[in-house]
Formats: structure tokens, C-alpha cells, sequence
């Protein structure tokens, strides 16, 4: 693999991309209009300065970004892509939307990858004109620090497609770990459940909030507890992954805590909107 197309400058598009482009592949990435394209290349931008400021970030590697990364308004921008990563909003009309253009747009055998957390890979992959080149690459937030990245086959990805995509995110730096199309693959399987529970206790007067997070932090030594963890995540996100999963497996452990839904209605998503289960106004 050689060049690689990013449909999506967002939070996640824009740390594919960084990476893609940091590690030599000639990389392009697209998004909707130039305002939001600017403010995702900003980030990068931003995130490297930091970077170099802390020591962890090389001359070298910034230069590898300068020459190896150019950005586009138009899908066309792809179309001699070895591989396209798609990182949009996560909606399933929208992805297939962007699929089908892909699919008619990048050679056939150019590997078609989709950053989804939460959509079929199989369903998307029934817009693709030949779904066997269909696959999943679950990165995680912040991209350039977590390494892990989800390979997820679908119905009819083939083995050349799954080792490819692996090699592909050995090379950025990561560990992948293969998954079949199974909703929330294997770290949300997990950790929903995790989250949800930790929301329970609250709800049910068992802990405070601050309680539980100490309990898993010194008594498992997890690096932040859950309910800082979900603040981080945001609400809104664990709780529509959550209604994804309850809706598929109908166990009660993906069911969502009233508090959680509450919470969500209230606007109190999290670190995001200032407010979740801890305040960030004018922190
Ligand atoms: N945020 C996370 O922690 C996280 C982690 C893993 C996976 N994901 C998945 O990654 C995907 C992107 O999430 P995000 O958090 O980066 O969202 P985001 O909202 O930050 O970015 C999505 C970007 O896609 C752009 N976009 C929409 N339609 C487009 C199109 N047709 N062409 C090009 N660009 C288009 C939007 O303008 C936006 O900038 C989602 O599928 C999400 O589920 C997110």
C-alpha cells in the first residue's frame, strides 16, 4: 500500500490521516467544505506543535506530515487510493451514501475500510459493487496515542483483505486485534456493560460518583474510573451504543440506567457539553 484516501477530517478522520501521512503513506483527505477541512488540518497542526513542545514529536515527523499529507473538498481526490478509510458521522445512509461513490470511484481491488463503531460492516458493504474488499478498522480516541485498532470482518471479507488491513495498522504503529461483524466488536462488548453498571451504582445510592472512581482506580489500578471515563466518552455516545447493543441482544446488561437517559435529555453529555456527571464550566 502506497496512498491512502481519509473520508472525514473530523476527530477521528484527522488523527487517521496524521498518522497515515506521519508514516509515509501518501495521504489525502477529504472533507465536506474547507471551513471544516481547515479546522481538522488545525488540529493536527496543534497536536503536533504540542507534540514537539513535550519532546514526543520529531522534526522528522512533522516534515513526514508537510510533504506526505494534502487535503481535498472533493471525493475524486481518492480515486487512485490503495486503501480509503472512511471516518464520517456516524449514520448509516450517510456511510452508504459514501461507499457507493467510493465503490464507483477507486480501483476494485483498492480496500474500502470503515471506521464505524457501531454499523454493520456487512450492511454497508451491500452498497459496494465487490463487498469481499469491504472491512472494519476501528481506531480509538485520541488515534495517535491509542494503539489499538479493531480489524472487523464482514460477511464476505476475504483473509487477503483482513491481513492487509492488519499489516496496514502494524505500520501505523498499532496493535490490532481481528473481530467478526458483531455489534460493538470487542472493547465495547466490554466496556458498555462496564459503564452502565458504574451508572447504576450512582443511580442507586451504592456509591457517589467520586467513590466509584476511586474504587476501580486504587483498588484495580485502572488508570480513571468509570464515570470520568464516560464523562470523556460522553454520554450521548455510550448511551446510543448501548441502545445499538440492547436493541441487537436484548440482554439486560446493555439496558440503559434511567439516570444515563435522563442525563442525556438533560444536555449533560460530558466533558463536551460542560456538564456530565462532574462540571467543566471554566475549568
Ligand atoms: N469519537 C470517537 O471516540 C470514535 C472512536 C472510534 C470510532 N469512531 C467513529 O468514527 C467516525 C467518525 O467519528 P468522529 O468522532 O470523528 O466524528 P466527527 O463528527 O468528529 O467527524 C466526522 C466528520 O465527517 C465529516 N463528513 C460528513 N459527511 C462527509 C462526507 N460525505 N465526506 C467527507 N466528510 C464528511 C463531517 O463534516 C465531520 O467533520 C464515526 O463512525 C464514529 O462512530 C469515533
Amino acid at each position: 500500500m502506497k496512498k491512502v484516501g481519509v473520508i472525514g477530517c473530523g476527530l477521528m478522520g484527522s488523527g487517521i490521516a496524521q498518522m497515515s501521512a506521519l508514516n509515509g503513506y501518501t495521504t489525502v483527505v477529504v472533507e465536506v467544505n474547507e471551513e471544516i477541512l481547515k479546522k481538522g488540518l488545525a488540529s493536527i497542526q496543534d497536536w503536533l506543535e504540542k507534540g514537539k513542545k513535550r519532546g514526543k514529536v520529531t522534526d522528522e515527523q512533522i516534515e513526514a506530515v508537510r510533504k506526505n499529507l494534502s487535503s481535498s473538498t472533493q471525493v475524486n481526490a481518492v480515486k487512485d487510493c490503495d486503501i480509503v478509510i472512511e471516518a464520517v458521522t456516524e449514520n448509516t445512509e450517510l456511510k452508504k451514501k459514501v461507499f457507493k461513490q467510493l465503490s464507483d470511484l477507486v480501483r476494485d481491488d483498492a480496500i474500502l475500510a470503515t471506521n464505524t463503531s457501531s454499523i454493520s460492516v456487512t450492511e454497508l458493504a451491500t452498497v459496494v459493487k465487490n463487498p469481499e474488499r469491504m472491512v472494519g478498522m476501528h481506531f480509538f480516541n485520541p488515534v495517535p496515542i491509542m494503539k489499538l485498532v479493531e480489524i472487523i470482518r464482514g460477511l464476505a471479507t476475504t483473509d487477503a483483505v483482513m491481513a492487509a488491513s492488519r499489516e496496514f495498522a502494524l505500520s501505523l504503529g498499532k496493535e490490532p486485534i481481528t473481530c467478526p461483524d458483531t455489534p460493538a466488536f470487542v472493547v465495547n462488548k466490554l466496556l458498555i456493560p462496564y459503564l452502565l453498571d458504574a451508572v447504576r451504582m450512582v443511580q442507586d445510592g451504592i456509591a457517589t460518583p467520586e467513590d466509584v472512581d476511586k474504587a476501580m482506580v486504587h483498588g484495580c489500578g485502572y488508570p480513571m474510573g468509570p464515570i470520568t471515563l464516560l464523562d470523556y466518552v460522553g454520554l450521548d455516545t455510550t448511551l446510543h451504543a448501548a441502545d445499538v447493543m440492547y436493541a441487537e441482544f436484548r440482554e439486560p446488561k446493555y439496558a440503559s440506567p434511567v439516570l444515563l437517559r435522563r442525563m442525556v435529555q438533560a444536555g449533560r453529555w460530558g466533558r463536551k457539553s460542560g456538564r456530565g456527571f462532574y462540571s467543566y464550566e471554566k475549568r
